[in-house]
């Protein structure tokens, strides 16, 4: 069974929100082990082992959070290289903008040639009914991609 591995960080409740629906959508198609981890708790080992990759983080100080870069740090020499042509894709919780947390993110996960398959869901101010119902598709698609092989 295909692996898809979810890393977060919240410094409130939001990105967890949005990466715990992410999580739901997987479950709910089935066919795909779901684990979903802090970016504290995650590691090179969870990557490598990882058929897939949906990242979530909130924007700070027009960037990425301090914990999520420390887990790119983290990975990507020991995954580099290891990882190409994975799917993977991005929840970004923000204030009033995102797409600095987009960008930082996207420049080094491209350095691992992973490959996006679906454009950033961006929560701005509010995690809304209609973000999570997005989260949970983007689940449920990465789930379906790699249980069929399409990914
Ligand atoms: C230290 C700090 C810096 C922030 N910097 C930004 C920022 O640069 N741009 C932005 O749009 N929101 C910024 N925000 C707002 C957060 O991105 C927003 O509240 C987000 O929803 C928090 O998600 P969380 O509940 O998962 O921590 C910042 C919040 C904090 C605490």
């Amino acid at each position: 069974m295909k692996t898809l591995l979810i890393v977060y960080h919240t410094g409130g409740v939001k990105t967890a929100q949005m990466a715990e629906a992410v999580a739901r959508g997987a479950r709910a198609e089935g066919g795909v082990n779901v684990i979903l981890k802090r970016c504290a708790d995650a590691g090179p080992e969870d990557l490598l082992a990882a058929d897939g990759l949906i990242l979530g983080t909130p924007e700070n100080f027009g960037y990425m959070s301090g914990m999520m870069k420390d887990f790119l740090e983290r990975v990507f020499y020991a995954c580099e290289g290891k990882v190409n042509g994975r799917p993977w894709a991005l929840v970004v919780s923000a204030g009033q903008d995102g797409s600095g947390a987009v960008n930082s993110v996207e420049r080094i996960v491209t350095g691992l040639r992973l490959e996006k398959r679906a454009e950033p869901i961006i929560a701005l101010k509010e995690v809304t009914p209609e973000i999570l119902a997005r989260c949970e598709e983007l689940g449920a698609a990465f789930a379906a991609g790699l249980a069929l092989g399409v990914f």
